[in-house]
């Protein structure tokens, strides 16, 4: 295969937001579609609970917007809110089109659960494997597609933009590229590209997110010079399951949704200590209930139990659930779920447009990776998939806008790697990862606090200065690639935390427990980092 490479349209990312990207825009254009691991590495495949849309005539666009708005803690962007609700059941009209085949009812129509901070049934989903179903459904439709290339295995180290060329624009032409299989890197050019990348939960040491969630897309547009908004604001799911083998698995919210309550080591419910909506509280509150609540009780985890519903519904509706659990023990039509909260969404990210276009010319940003004003404070559950449709769609259609405006004759120097050598200290890079996940859980975790936030912000200074001579001596890997890039991301979310001086939706500090009257997001910009250019 030759180093250099030339598409319409590189999207770097193979989940719900870089394949609907790559699908609407495969009429019209030469797409790349890369995936650091298999096409399904990411947290798409993962998805259980479903997606949000209103589809009752019970149910109205208003009363998502609002929902969506309050769990938000109000913070949302109104326009970007309306666009998302607006389209959710455009959005799943085209999913059902693609062939992805949700649940539905014994009459034929699309089952709808429900979920926190919903105040209707409107999750449409595939059992509790929501995830698997589009997933799959979305990559066969890709491999149909003679406009489409895939590529696993490929992960992308950095873009290339104009400024990082010394040409006077700052117009991102292309990345450069790590062939997992050749052990080269690779220079991808294309007039558009899309950091369709997911999120970074991976920052923190117990998470839900399980392959690649390493905040690269985040990582790279900061070092190119975008915005970076909001990142404080880190959802921690309330319910994964808690078993020294079952790493990352989530119990699904639809437990919840469907009649789960959650239980005290001693069998009593707790949660109408703190909401009245108890259990289908928002995400931010129920986690931060169980959290004080294991505090309290110096308890390894608490329970969710849904054994009073027939076992039948139970089978029928979480067989996944059902099926993961068994393997360890738990039969969920009897037992209560071990449970704790894990590091599971991250609501900031790349600031971009309803287009999805960044603050550099060419580049766009789709999925978890994008800060678009949805999420707020707070994601509501389900929000997140439509969100990846919905914006991806958009950008789509922004670069259909503007294809012939642009041709694919860019050129950019190879990669020098006559410089660097293979490492002979792996250690170091383990050991760095164990180290920044860990003081990122401990330190800026559910609860923080400014002392916390100033131990994190000067671990992750030293880690810093390690990884960037690390870089700079040996021959890139993924984990050190990813390294690299959670040590930014940490930093951004350090840094993004000590400057809000309140408490509001995800991001709670006891040195400033009250929600302030003003809304305000969090805009990071990337001057003077010298990192950045690491
Ligand atoms: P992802 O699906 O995470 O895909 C990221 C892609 O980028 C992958 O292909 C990865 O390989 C690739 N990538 C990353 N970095 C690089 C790189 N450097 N080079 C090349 N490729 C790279 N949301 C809902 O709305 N409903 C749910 O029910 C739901 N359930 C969830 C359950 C779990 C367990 C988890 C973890 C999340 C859940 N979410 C849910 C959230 C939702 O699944 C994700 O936010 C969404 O799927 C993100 O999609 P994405 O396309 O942005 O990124
Ligand atoms: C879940 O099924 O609980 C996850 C839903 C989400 O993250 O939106």
């Amino acid at each position: 295969m030759s180093k250099e490479q030339h598409y319409d349209v590189l999207v770097i990312g193979s989940g719900a937001a870089g394949l609907t990207l790559a699908l609407q825009m495969a009429p019209h254009a030469r797409i790349a579609v890369l995936s650091k691991g298999e096409l399904t590495a990411g947290s798409t495949y993962l998805a259980q609970g479903g997606i949000a849309g209103v589809r009752d005539s019970a149910d109205s666009t208003e009363s998502h917007i609002s929902d969506t708005l309050t769990a938000g803690s109000h913070l949302c962007r109104l326009d970007a809110v309306k666009h998302t609700v607006e389209n959710g059941p455009g959005t799943i009209d085209w999913l059902i089109k693609q062939g992805v085949p949700f649940t539905k009812d014994s009459d034929g129509q699309l089952h709808l659960t429900k979920e926190g901070g919903h105040s209707h049934r409107r999750i449409v989903h595939a059992a509790d494997a929501t995830g698997k179903a589009i997933s799959e459904t979305l990559i066969q439709q890709a491999k149909k597609h003679h406009n489409i290339d895939l590529r696993s295995h490929a992960i992308a180290v950095d873009l290339i933009t104009r400024r990082k060329l010394g040409l006077p624009d700052n117009r991102c032409i292309g990345a450069y590229v790590l062939n997992q299989d050749s052990g080269h890197v690779e220079t991808y050019l294309a007039p558009f590209v899309v950091l369709a990348t997911g999120g970074a939960s991976k920052a923190y040491l117990y998470t839900s997110n399980t392959d690649g969630s390493s905040g690269d897309g985040i990582a790279m547009a900061w070092r190119a010079g975008c915005r970076i908004a909001n990142m404080e604001f880190n959802q921690f799911h309330p319910t994964c399951l808690y078993h020294s083998q079952a790493k990352s698995f989530l119990i699904s919210e639809a437990v919840r949704g469907e009649g789960g309550k959650l239980l005290l080591p001693d069998g009593s419910r707790f949660m109408h200590n703190f909401d009245k909506r108890k259990e289908l509280a928002p995400r931010d509150i129920v986690a931060r209930a169980i959290d004080h609540e294991m505090k309290r009780l110096g308890c390894d985890c608490l329970y969710l139990d849904i054994s009073h519903k027939p076992a039948e519904f139970i089978r029928d509706h979480f067989p996944t659930i059902h099926a993961k659990c068994l393997e360890f023990g738990i039969d969920i039509t009897k037992d209560p779920i071990p449970v704790v909260p894990a590091a599971h969404y991250t609501c900031g990210g790349v600031v971009t447009d309803t287009s999805g276009k960044t603050d550099i010319p060419g580049l766009y940003a789709a999925g978890e990776t994008a800060f678009t004003g949805l999420h707020g404070a707070n994601r509501l559950a389900s929000n997140s998939l439509l969100e990846c449709i919905v914006f991806a769609s958009a950008a789509a259609a922004d670069i259909i806008k503007h294809l012939d405006q642009h041709n694919t004759l860019a050129k950019a120097p190879f990669w020098d790697e006559s410089q660097v050598t293979d490492s002979d200290e792996d250690v170091v890079i383990s050991h760095n990862w164990d180290e920044l996940r860990r003081f990122m859980w401990d330190y800026v975790g559910i609860v923080r606090t400014d002392k916390r936030l100033q131990r994190a912000l000067n671990r992750v200074s030293l880690l810093q200065q390690e990884i960037s001579d690390y870089y700079s001596n040996y021959k890139v890997s993924k984990d050190l690639l990813e390294l690299r890039n959670l040590s930014v991301v940490a930093e951004l979310i350090i840094r993004s935390a000590m400057l809000r001086k309140e408490s509001r939706g995800l991001h709670h500090t006891l040195n400033y427990p009250s929600t302030l009257p003003e809304e305000r997001d969090t805009i990071l910009t990337p001057v003077n980092y010298d990192w950045r250019e690491g």
